[in-house]
């Protein structure tokens, strides 16, 4: 499992926002260190779960004031994000996959996500949400 390496490219031109999304390529990187090992799998869901009521919330509050088409379909994608999640974490706990196994399907599941959510979905909004004050 290879790595993602962050580019200035990937930055959706809001400064929070865009920390989130690279602690998002943080915790997958610390994952493929981690190479199956169970260590990282607990801390790695806890992050995600932060990831998840922070971000999402935040986003999806800062896109609600803004005109922009389509939100119910941006919004849609969080709730999958947050149900995968979900449905992870539970095949984790009942014992059912190994950890290597858990690792490399969370791994491609968020380097997935980073190209098709982040790098697409989320890149229409840049130029149109407030910066922080
Ligand atoms: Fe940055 Fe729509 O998640």
């Amino acid at each position: 499992m290879e790595k993602i390496t962050w580019k200035p490219s990937f930055s959706v031109g809001h400064p929070i926002l865009d920390q989130h999304h690279q602690t998002l390529v943080e915790i997958t990187n610390r994952l493929v260190d981690a190479q199956g090992g169970n260590s990282r799998i607990a801390e790695t869901f806890e992050l995600l779960d932060d990831y998840v009521s922070t971000h999402f919330q935040l986003e999806e509050s800062l896109l609600a004031a803004t005109d922009m088409d389509n939100l119910e379909e941006h919004f849609a994608s969080h709730r999958s994000f947050t149900n995968w999640l979900d449905a992870v974490k539970a095949s984790y706990n009942a014992g059912g996959a190994s950890s290597f196994y858990i690792t490399e399907t969370v791994v491609s599941y968020l380097k997935n996500w980073l190209v098709s959510h982040i790098l697409v979905t989320d890149m229409q909004y840049k130029g149109k949400i407030n910066e922080p004050d």
